[in-house]
């Protein structure tokens, strides 16, 4: 057996040893959105770092528990805190905790994420729903021998964040009142800010909004063949006029005030899956 197959069986066996129950659905929350964590009645919590073969999480607001519970009545594997390239990780460890929730059973993957926005018409404490998204900016995490038993070498991206539950989405904020964008997600490695003319030329590309995150996780959802579901909250604007400094602190706590909307949106579509 190839390592990474060795290493998803044993995390998936020992997982296993300690949770029991099935869920189809896995979400992973991003900085400043953990919250959502304190709404899931859980029945099991592993921190990261008691999981064999897991990396462990070292950015502030996050938590780094894996979470096995009920949101809305609904089983849920949920990531509170995930791995970022800038850490140190590689693009496959970053992406691991996804290989996993797809090794237990996991179908489908709802995302979420703080990032900043380019498109002029963003504000900060808006979402916006990931419609697609440029990865050239950042390490695909298939790189290297493709594992068949995992996902075929040439996975087609035409559709990576499924159109079904972009729409279900939706018709859920219109129904709630809550203002969503939809657009395309930038991944670059962080963890610098961009600079000035690095907004530019995302903006010029056809990014609306640029992260740290979450590209690659959704490249191994979709190579091992999940519906993927991502939504970011604008903490900053990367293109304005004043002062351009943007802070951790100003992400997280812009993150978290969004947050209420996003929890709302994520109870409403499992209940819908
Ligand atoms: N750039 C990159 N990543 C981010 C940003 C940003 O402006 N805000 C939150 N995550």
């Amino acid at each position: 057996m190839s390592t990474i197959l060795q290493q998803l069986q044993e995390t998936k066996t020992y997982i296993q040893s300690r949770v029991s129950g099935q869920a189809a659905i896995g979400i992973i929350l991003g900085s400043g959105l953990g919250n959502l964590a304190s709404e899931i009645v859980s029945e099991f919590e592993i921190p990261y770092e008691q999981i064999p073969h897991f990396p462990v999480s070292t950015v502030e607001g996050h938590k780094g528990r894996l979470i096995f519970g009920t949101l809305e009545g609904v089983k849920v594997w949920v990531m509170s805190g995930r791995f970022h390239f800038y850490e140190g990780y590689t693009p496959q460890q970053v992406s691991y905790p996804v290989r996993v929730m797809r090794a237990l059973g996991v179908e489908t993957l709802l995302l979420s994420n703080a990032a900043g926005g380019v498109n002029s018409n963003f504000k900060v404490g808006d979402l916006m729903i990931i419609n697609d998204h440029i990865s050239l900016f950042t390490i695909n995490p298939l790189l290297g021998k493709n594992e068949e038993a995992l996902g075929t070498r040439f996975p087609d991206m035409s559709e990576p964040y499924a159109k079904s539950l972009i729409a279900k989405v939706k018709n859920i904020a219109a129904a709630n009142d809550i203002k969503v964008h939809e657009g395309v997600y930038l991944g670059v490695t962080g963890p610098t800010f961009e600079t000035r003319a690095e907004y530019k030329l995302i903006l010029a590309v056809g990014g609306d909004a640029v992260g740290m995150s979450t590209v690659q996780e959704t490249i191994v959802a979709v190579h091992g063949g999940m519906k993927v579901f991502a939504i970011s909250v604008i903490t900053d604007l990367g293109i304005r006029e004043e002062d351009n400094i943007i802070t951790h602190q100003e992400v997280l706590e812009a993150a978290t005030a969004a947050e209420p909307k996003l929890t709302l949106l994520f109870k409403e579509l499992v209940k819908q899956l």
